[in-house]
């Protein structure tokens, strides 16, 4: 099954598998293929505006406690009266750590907050020196990701652990096509909870990129979350300045499901101080509003 094809695109087996599993899911039998190759939690439910909001989602684990921002909260988000005292960590960023540049590490894209401009290409794509599992514009990652996810890839290999890189850098141009066939395949519906509307993608960003293990088990799939690659991001990469952005059972917060593959860089103070404090989400952590769906 595969939630996110940009990497195996044009491959009829692994679209064939994720369309039978939406399906599952919308057929509400998304219980038995979950349980079956995931983690002991809940089911999730597509996300949407109707679905369960994000003050549910966050009270059921951990607080929602946002970081100093670099702009105003958002009338969903939290009144600066209910902002708790800066995290340290965090206080000590530098204040150009916009949530709007796109060259920005805190630059929180999601269903609410396009890029812009929608066709951005970051300056400094470069092809980071690790085990790649594609080619073209897949393999490159902006400079600071790319540093970052070389000496994260080093780190994981010392303790036994093969990473590979399964989907970087995305065009504007590449969304179109890759949304596209997520539309066709399934309906935009259920496209819009595993790829990203032309424009609104961190791939293409140069911030985020997909991993695989070495064998390519479970790749975009549920049992990924069950690989050591996946397992060892999820406790490490916060190390390195990464994030699972798209955590299990936070799609009413994120606007996607589970993706145990995506990370997400945001750099180490910021990613660290995430971790220490239990928060699973960038858009918890910079507090800005929860975006399940589109406007
Ligand atoms: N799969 C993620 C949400 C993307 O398309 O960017
Ligand atoms: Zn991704």
């Amino acid at each position: 099954m595969c939630y996110d094809c940009a990497a195996v695109k044009g491959t009829p087996s692994a679209e064939t598998s994720r369309r039978s599993f939406t399906r599952f899911l919308a057929a509400g039998a998304g219980l038995t293929v979950l349980t079956a190759c995931t983690p002991d939690v809940p089911s999730q439910v597509a996300p949407s505006s109707s679905a369960t909001t994000a003050t549910s989602v966050t009270s059921a684990s951990s607080s929602p406690v946002a970081a100093p921002t670099t702009e105003s909260p958002t009338p969903a988000g939290p009144s600066p009266t209910q902002l708790p005292a800066p995290p340290s960590a965090a206080a000590a960023l530098p204040r150009k750590s916009s949530l709007t540049d796109p060259a920005s590490p805190w630059l929180v894209v999601n269903k609410h907050r396009p890029l812009a401009p929608a066709d951005y290409m970051p300056a400094d794509l470069v092809q980071p020196n690790i085990a790649l599992a594609v080619s073209g514009e897949a393999a490159l990652l902006n400079s600071t990701t790319a540093a970052a996810a070389e000496t994260m890839f080093a780190a994981a290999a010392q303790e036994g652990v093969a990473m590979t890189l399964a989907s970087g850098y995305r065009s504007y141009g590449t969304q179109v096509s890759t949304y596209a066939g997520y539309v066709a395949a399934r309906g935009q519906a259920d496209a819009d909870t595993a790829s990203a509307r032309p424009g609104y993608s961190e791939h293409q960003t140069g911030w985020a990129f997909d991993i695989g293990d070495g064998g390519g088990a479970c790749s975009f799939q549920p049992c990924f979350a069950e690989q050591p690659a996946a397992v060892w991001a999820k406790a490490n990469g916060h190390r390195f300045g990464f994030v699972v952005r798209y955590p299990w059972m936070f799609h009413p917060i994120t606007g996607y499901y589970y993706e145990p593959w995506h990370l997400r860089y945001i750099g180490v103070e910021a990613a660290t101080d995430m971790s220490n404090r239990g928060i699973n989400t960038v858009e918890e952590y910079f507090g800005v509003e929860a975006a399940p769906g589109y406007p």
